[in-house]
């Protein structure tokens, strides 16, 4: 039997802090931001804030390059601000989980500002440093930020490792002196009282003995590498060093942020009984509208890819692991735009797809401005981007390749990562109410109409909606709990589930198409009332045909 645990049925929300709030004027969202709308998250009903890096940072890769794990960045306040956030969500009987990056710090780090120095310096062993070959890198890595994964250091005539930026060189948890440090980090800040860690890029951080050239059989410049420190040789280890020298301290929620993990590699870290994670973040369902060519080479999303997909993982896990449950976060496109329709049938794609994620099993999170139906931005010049992914990405490409720069712009708007991270709307005045200076990045025009002053007001928005599905989740063990079949699998237009625990039965039927569609349903399920539908109109019994319209969305119980 399934044990219950308070983060499964927990509902969690994630704040970008550079794009929430900003309370002083600067332009950048900022913790006293954050503190101020703790009451509307509190209404919307979540139960865990994850809150994206607040740390010392340069901001290469706006704070997912670390150059104090036990400081506050500037920009975002002090640690005493920190502290009344921490002490404010408490209050309101909500938690906070914090983002923990330590597969790479920040190069402005002190260990690294050390370890550049020379060979024989204390810290040299803490980054992965080797000399190169034939006159280029040490092997053919490429950096996921495109370019070479290896940066040269003329003070000792070697290269360090990054696998993202050069200002965010890799970390070498071969050194144990290191792991105990980034230990007691994490208990240090257990012991400040929060509640959790979201593990950034926790599966690349054990390194294939060797670093060996990737197969390149194009001849590239620079060729992945993923295959030699994604689920590397001893990930599993470090991960339980992890646990007994910190989670086996504490009942925390812990999720590891895992491309190229797949269901198997999630049992592993996930069942309890190898005392790793309690869940992880799986990339598969991102990568389903990817082309050979990675992200930017997109195209569009078979629903049966999506069936196909979310069901190995929710039969996969079930029972021995958990799900984690998401549709977007900081570095994807906004769901709404992606799955559904932004423009006609925003507001009811936005309900079919909070639906369609709520009703799994799994902890379900929500990306700040998701609840009200946030959509993708369309900048056309590169000049008002911010992302480093972004810009390198288009520099290779445009600039010094011979891509045209419509096509690379289309895949930004499409893929790009600043989707998600242009301003929480909060109202129709000036810059969303984000801010009362120059926000770092333009906020999305159709703020005027898309904002949490008119959700909160409009009884029929997605804002409302969001807090019926968190309350369901609250009240009835069978979203939590109850296991998952998957119904009408060749359906191309409608996805459709069962969720069943005990004698309950939940159907869930949503109808991922601008068609009107019947929906005959399936003999597993005969007798049911209504739960939620995303039209109002909607009668209680459930009947053997549904009549379902554009991005209707209705989940029965019986
Ligand atoms: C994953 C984070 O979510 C992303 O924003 C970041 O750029 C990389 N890891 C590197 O830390």
């Amino acid at each position: 039997m399934m044990e219950k645990q308070w983060w499964k049925e927990s509902v969690v929300y994630q704040v970008y802090p550079r794009s929430f709030n900003d309370s002083n004027g600067d332009g950048i969202g900022d913790i006293k931001g954050i503190t101020e709308k703790l009451d509307y998250l509190k209404e919307l009903g979540i139960d865990v804030i994850w809150l994206s890096p607040v740390y010392k940072s340069p901001n290469d890769d706006n704070g997912y390059d670390i150059s104090d794990y036990k400081d506050i960045m500037d920009e975002f306040g002090t640690m005493a601000d920190w502290e009344e956030l921490l002490a404010e969500v408490h209050n309101r009987d909500m938690k906070l989980i914090m983002d923990l990056v330590v597969n790479h710090s920040s190069d402005e780090h002190a260990w690294f500002a050390e370890s550049r120095k020379s060979k024989d310096n204390p810290y040299r062993d803490y980054y992965i440093w080797r000399p190169g070959k034939d006159g280029r890198e040490p092997n053919n890595w490429e950096s996921t930020f495109s370019g070479s994964a290896w940066q040269y250091d003329e003070a000792t005539d070697e290269y360090f490792l990054h696998i993202f930026s050069k200002k965010q060189p890799d970390l070498n948890w071969e050194n144990e002196t290191l792991r105990h440090e980034v230990y007691d980090m994490m208990n240090w800040w257990l012991d400040k009282g929060i509640d959790g860690f979201r593990m950034d890029v926790i599966n690349f951080i054990s390194k294939e003995e060797g670093l060996p050239d990737a197969p390149n059989p194009e001849g590239k410049k620079y060729a992945g590498g993923g295959q030699f420190y994604i689920n590397g040789p001893k990930i599993h280890d470090y991960l339980q060093e992890m646990h007994q020298e910190v989670m086996a301290k504490h009942d925390i929620l812990t999720v590891g942020e895992m491309p190229g993990a797949s269901v198997e590699d999630a049992k592993l870290y996930t069942d309890p009984n190898r005392k790793e994670l309690n869940m992880v973040f799986t990339f598969e369902h991102m990568d389903l509208d990817s082309g050979p060519g990675g992200k930017w080479n997109f195209k569009p999303l078979r629903l049966r890819d999506l069936k196909e997909n979310i069901t190995k993982w929710q039969t996969g896990l079930h029972g021995i692991g958990w799900n984690s449950l998401y549709l977007n976060n900081h570095d994807q496109p906004r769901m709404v735009s992606r799955f559904g329709d932004d423009t006609r049938y925003r507001v009811e794609s936005a309900k079919m797809l909070g639906t369609f994620l709520h009703m799994l099993q799994g902890t379900p999170y929500v990306y700040q401005g998701e609840e009200i139906g946030m959509t993708n931005i369309r900048f056309d010049s590169i000049d008002d981007y911010r992302d480093i992914e972004i810009l390198n990405m288009y520099k290779e490409k445009v600039v010094e390749g011979n891509e045209p720069h419509d096509k690379v712009m289309e895949s930004i708007h499409v893929k790009g990562r600043d989707n998600a991270r242009t301003p929480m709307q909060w109202d129709a005045t000036e810059n969303a109410g984000f801010t009362t200076g120059t926000p770092w990045i333009q906020v999305n025009p159709n703020y005027t109409e898309i904002n949490a002053e008119q959700a909160v007001q409009d009884e029929n928005s997605i804002y409302h909606y969001y807090r019926q599905l968190i309350q369901l989740r609250k009240k009835n063990p069978t979203i939590v709990y109850g296991d998952y079949t998957l119904l009408d699998e060749e359906n191309e237009k409608v996805y459709s589930y069962l969720r069943t625990y005990h004698d309950q039965k939940l159907l869930v039927v949503t109808n991922f198409s601008a068609e009107e569609l019947n929906y005959e349903v399936p003999a597993e399920i005969t007798e049911g009332e209504l739960l939620i539908g995303n039209y109002i109109d909607v009668e209680g019994k459930l009947e053997k045909t549904i009549a379902l319209r554009p991005y209707e969305s209705r989940v029965y119980i019986g």
